[in-house]
């Protein structure tokens, strides 16, 4: 019999994949195995029976990594299952960028004057108008998971897709569309693009990427999407390029103290990965990879 303790809520699709040898425990420190989604783990002390963490989504900066390696403690994650709930929501976060459809909904409803709201509308409008992102040039950094599926729909919808990875796998590379230009540099992507999103994960290596540096050498109005990790970009410098208009818009799935507020900045409370069929993917894979462990000792995704 295996003990499991669930420190975020996780789907029940997944958990009900767990079979008579498995019992919740509400008390962490008697767990096998703990299921984490986002919360972190840096201050908390191991029970002596785990053996295994599972996190239910694909980064893993909530969990304190070398620790788990001095005390022998395996950590999973679940790369691509929330993938697609993640591009769809890049995507809507480019037309976002693109179309000042948040301003108009706003306008409605926010509507008090009297007269008819239609006719207003028709003098109004010119005020909300946007741009297309059809014929514009995109520039996808880290073609992973997420960064191949967002490549794929953006040729769909009439851009010029750029990407860049200097690690790209075989994997990736075959679910690539043929019509992506493979950019040999970042800055390529940076000097070349109209908008650029960013699939890396936080690493010393790319934390701070975006910062004023890579920013001068960006266009000017450029879009920038985060949608991995607020850790990526300078949070002082990406204000700084917002309020001189170099940026013309900050989409980010990640609330900083610095970026709530910032005109040009549109910011979503991390709900990437944040769709019914996304947690049940992860909860599932997650699931799947802790029964194969601790029942046949197999090690997938660690
Ligand atoms: C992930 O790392 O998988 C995403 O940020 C989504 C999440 O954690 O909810």
């Amino acid at each position: 019999m295996f003990k499991y303790h669930c420190l975020n809520p996780i789907s029940a699709v997944g958990m009900n994949k767990l079979d008579e040898n498995y019992v919740k425990t509400e008390n962490a420190d008697e767990a096998d195995v703990i299921l984490v989604r986002s919360a972190k783990m840096h201050e908390m002390e191991f029970g002596k029976n785990l053996k295994a963490i599972a996190r239910a989504g694909a980064g893993v900066n909530n969990i304190p990594l070398d620790k788990c390696a001095e005390e022998g403690i395996v950590v999973f994650n679940t790369p691509g299952a929330n993938a697609n709930g993640v591009k769809e929501l890049v995507i809507a976060g480019m037309l976002l960028a693109a179309r000042d459809v948040v301003g108009g909904i706003q306008w409605v409803q926010e509507f008090e004057e009297d007269g008819d709201i239609a006719k207003l509308a028709e003098k109004k409008k010119k005020a909300f108008a946007g741009t297309e992102l059809s014929g514009k040039k995109l520039g996808v950094i880290g073609l992973g998971a997420i960064g191949v599926l967002v490549a794929n729909v953006a040729t769909h919808l009439g851009m010029e897709v750029y990407g860049y990875d200097p690690y790209v796998s075989v994997d990736s590379a075959w679910r690539l569309s043929r019509s992506i230009h493979h950019a040999t540099t970042v800055d390529e992507i940076y000097k070349e693009c109209d908008y650029i999103t960013i699939h890396v994960p936080a690493l010393d290596s790319t934390k701070g990427m975006i910062d004023k540096n890579a920013i001068s050498l960006m266009k000017e109005g450029v879009v920038i999407l985060n949608f991995a990790r607020d850790v990526l970009v300078n949070q002082e410098d990406i204000v700084d390029a917002l309020v001189a208009g170099k940026v013309h818009r900050y989409v980010t799935d990640f609330p900083t103290k610095e970026i709530v507020g910032v005109k040009g900045a549109i910011v979503i409370p991390h709900l990437g990965a944040s769709t019914e069929e996304s947690e049940d993917n992860c909860a599932q894979m997650a699931v799947a990879e802790i029964r194969d462990f601790l029942e046949n000792g197999n090690i997938t995704h660690s």
